[in-house]
């Protein structure tokens, strides 16, 4: 895949942009390698959890300003990671600039390397993040927050990430993928219906009213508990043992 590597550890993939000449940045070639990788991701039986991270010192430095002038794509990465309808965590392992950090905040969570740098520089080249940045960004640790770092365009370290709400856990950068690997493996030996809904059921109610988000999740429940897992769930808490989820998704 054009400068995006797909492997498995076990049933988690990592997918690692791996375009070090750029620092990673999102062109067409990067764009593309990533929306064919959470093709590959949803279609891969095997893989319950996937992990998005970056090669070298850099997850990525954001729009490729080298194809500024060429058609941007970066918002077809955006919505692929966010459609993928498995967990997808961002190992952020650098910097993680424009859209970047727009890339990591379409996971579902992000866990931090104390090195890492975060921001929305686009300030700087007189523009304003064009993937997500005044929408996610918002929603996510608050409008005041949002705003400082779009309009200064400075960068926040791994530690300030964690403190505003950006990232769930920093780490010194060679315990990163041990710390993500440990929270995906606990991720991944849950039910894989009720993960596909949870995921869908937060995504969705971000973009309505509360009252239409709690009947997305009373749907999503349904579902959720017509799965085969849910049996062994609530079957394994009466017998008092472990549940056994086989991951079905139907049966
Ligand atoms: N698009 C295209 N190329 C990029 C890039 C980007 N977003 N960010 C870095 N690069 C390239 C540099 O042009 C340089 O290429 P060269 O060796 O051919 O000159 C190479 O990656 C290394 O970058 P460099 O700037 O030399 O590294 P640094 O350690 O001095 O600085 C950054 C690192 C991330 C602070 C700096 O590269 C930067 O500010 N990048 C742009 C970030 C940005 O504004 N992103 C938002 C875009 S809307």
């Amino acid at each position: 895949m054009a400068f995006v590597d797909y492997q498995k550890k076990g049933n988690i993939a990592v997918i690692t942009i791996n375009r070090l000449d750029r620092l990673n940045a999102l062109g067409h070639d990067v764009t593309e390698g990533i929306k064919e990788s959470c093709r590959k991701y949803e279609d891969d039986e095997e893989a319950r959890v996937a992990i998005l991270t970056g090669t070298g010192r850099t997850f990525s430095a954001g729009a490729d300003i080298k194809e500024f002038g060429k058609p941007m794509i970066i918002v077809e990465a955006y919505n692929a990671i966010e459609a993928v309808k498995k967990p997808v965590i961002a190992a952020v392992n650098g910097f993680a600039l424009g859209g970047g950090t727009e890339i990591a905040i379409a996971c579902d969570f992000i866990y931090a390397s104390e090195n890492a740098k975060f921001g929305q520089p686009e300030i700087n080249l007189g523009v304003i993040p064009g993937f997500g940045g005044t929408q996610r960004l918002p929603r996510l640790i608050g409008t005041n927050m949002a705003k400082e770092l779009i309009f200064t365009g400075k960068m926040i370290s791994g530690a300030e990430a964690l403190q505003i709400g950006l990232a769930n856990k920093v780490v010194p950068l060679e315990q990163l993928m041990e710390e993500v690997l440990k929270t995906a493996k606990e991720i991944a030996a849950k039910g894989r219906v009720a993960l596909r809904e949870a995921k869908q059921a937060v995504n969705r109610g971000m973009d309505v009213d509360l009252i239409n988000g709690c009947r997305i999740e009373i749907d999503a429940f349904a579902v959720s508990f017509a799965s085969p897992d849910a049996k062994e769930g609530t079957a394994a808490f009466v017998e008092k043992r472990k549940a056994e989820f086989k991951g079905k998704l139907k049966g």
